[in-house]
């Protein structure tokens, strides 16, 4: 299919709940979307997300909980379909990796690359973490312990399965040096880039004996074994938009994803293992875009269960509202860096930009509408007439303003919301400058219409530019400012006190 975009996040696991981690990716992955439907065409936008629902952790936290590992994954993944519900985020399928279509074609995977070789049976002896379900060299670690959780290793030995990455590490290395933008940004790929220089890849063991961990998805040729629960996961990429023919093609509409949106934690399993997958596999594209974000901290700490620091999406969407929500992590932070989360930094983006810039723009405007043509939109083409040198300005600034290519270019969510607040700011000083009463006292009335008539133009460009970030905030806009007559509601954002806490 031409035209089309695909686009994914990451599929959480179902461990525990969902956190404002999560909430970052799958906004991002939303907000791109409802772009990108607006550029190609609602039909032509696919917008994959699900849950991960196999392995270690998952198992270990339904014994927690006393329920079946399948029992705990309904219960779990449910959680995330309801945050997105409440989110509103606009995907077009929720692949669960328990389901039959997945585990499917991961067996399927499994088979081919086993009957190429790519895939063999070997003894693994080393240092293992259990928690995390990684293999340590020796030379990794130090005093015994896990370099990821710091908790303490165990030595093993095992049959096991393996996949071969050295075989194609010199293809990957070059496949990512001829393609730019297969890795982004481009610090992400220079740490891929030089990783794979200095690194033999060592071979990824693919299996766990069944007597260590049973929850995960049986190996088709050997039955003592389920599959490592990140092989398992990434193949959701393409078991939930195709499947393999009898000749072990793989048939999709869709793929290849065109972007693959991830967190910057997860690079290597998607920079280096997923597409040597896919390359092993023959034949199958790749993925066109890698995108890996930063992080959110808390106090420049991660956040974790352990630290008590979890900050939960819906306690910000109750207290800020949505649209705010959404706002401030698409805003706060250049997409690709690591930024600092806290309630006083949304407060400071609700009473600066939200407050003052955006909904003073628009209670003015609207206030001055009512007050000097008892609700009417002033009808006037103001592209035609000359304006003084400001409006002037404005009116290009207009027609110039256009987050769309900067978007689809860079992933760059926060320098597109300043570019429209820049608009949003000569509009404002505009008014200050002009003074408005004075044209109204003076009886300047042409004047005063073509400077009203601007400003709406401004803010009708203003409510099609979010809407892609905030989806409500726009509707509500182009609803308070109709055809002809306006439809004045409530200040969109009451400014905080900050004063008195927040409740
Ligand atoms: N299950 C794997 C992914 C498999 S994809 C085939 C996994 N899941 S996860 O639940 O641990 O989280 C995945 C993603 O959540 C991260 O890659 C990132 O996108 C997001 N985040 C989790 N914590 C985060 C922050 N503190 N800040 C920003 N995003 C983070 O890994």
């Amino acid at each position: 299919m031409r035209n089309k975009f695909y686009i994914t996040t990451p599929l959480y696991y179902v461990n525990a709940s969902p956190h404002i981690g999560h909430s970052y990716t799958t906004i991002a992955a939303d907000t791109l979307s409802r772009y990108m439907r607006h550029v190609l065409g609602d039909k032509n936008v696919w917008f994959l997300t699900g849950s991960d629902e196999h392995g270690q952790k998952i198992q270990r936290a339904a014994d927690e909980a006393k329920l079946s590992p399948q029992d705990f994954a309904d219960k779990m993944s449910l959680q995330f379909k309801e945050l997105w519900k409440e989110l509103d985020i606009s995907y077009n399928d929720f692949i669960r990796t328990t389901e039959i279509r997945h585990i499917k074609t991961v067996q399927k995977v499994l088979d081919i690359l086993h009957k190429k070789g790519d895939i063999y049976e070997g003894k693994y002896e080393g240092l293992y973490c259990t928690p995390c379900e990684t293999f340590w060299l020796e030379s990794q670690v130090s005093d015994n312990l896990c370099p990821d959780c710091k908790r303490k290793l165990e030595r093993i030995s095992e049959n096991n399965y393996f996949l071969n990455l050295e075989k194609h590490q010199a293809w990957l290395l070059q496949y990512i040096k001829d393609n730019p933008s297969f890795i982004k940004p481009e610090s992400r790929r220079n740490e891929v880039l030089s990783f794979l220089l200095l690194n033999k890849l060592e071979p990824l063991c693919i299996s766990r004996p069944k007597e260590r961990l049973s929850w995960g998805i049986p190996l088709p040729f050997s039955p003592d074994y389920v599959t490592y629960v990140w092989f398992d996961a990434l193949i959701n990429y393409i078991s939930a938009v195709g499947s393999f023919d009898e000749d072990n093609k793989y048939i999709s509409k869709w793929w290849p994803a065109d972007l693959h949106l991830i967190g910057k934690d997860i690079l290597r399993q998607h920079a280096v293992y997923w597409p040597i997958i896919l390359h092993a596999l023959g034949g199958i594209e790749q993925p066109k875009t890698i995108f890996a974000h930063g992080w959110w901290l808390i106090n420049s700490d991660k956040m974790s269960k352990s630290r008590g620091n979890v900050v939960s999406p819906l306690d910000m969407v109750n207290k800020f509202g949505l649209d705010v929500y959404r706002y401030f992590i698409l805003r706060d932070v250049p997409f690709g860096l690591d930024g600092n989360f806290s309630e006083e930094a949304i407060i400071k983006r609700f009473n600066g930009d939200l407050a003052n810039d955006l909904g003073n723009l628009i209670y003015r405007t609207l206030t001055m509408i009512e007050k000097y043509y008892t609700g009417n939109v002033p009808e006037l083409d103001i592209f035609n007439i000359k304006l003084d040198n400001s409006g002037e300005k404005i009116k290009q600034a207009i027609n110039d303003l256009g987050i769309y290519p900067l978007l689809n270019l860079n992933f760059d969510f926060s320098l597109a919301l300043e570019k429209i607040w820049e608009l949003i700011n000569m509009a404002n000083k505009y008014v200050e400058e002009t003074k408005p009463w004075n044209l109204a006292k003076e009886n300047r009335i042409e004047e005063l219409k073509s400077f009203i008539r601007l400003l709406v133009e401004v803010i009708r460009k203003v409510a099609g530019e979010i809407y892609p970030f905030m989806p409500e905030t726009s509707k509500s806009i182009i609803q308070q400012i109709g055809e002809d007559k306006i439809k004045k509601g409530k200040p969109l954002f009451p400014r905080i006190d900050t004063s008195k806490p927040v409740t």
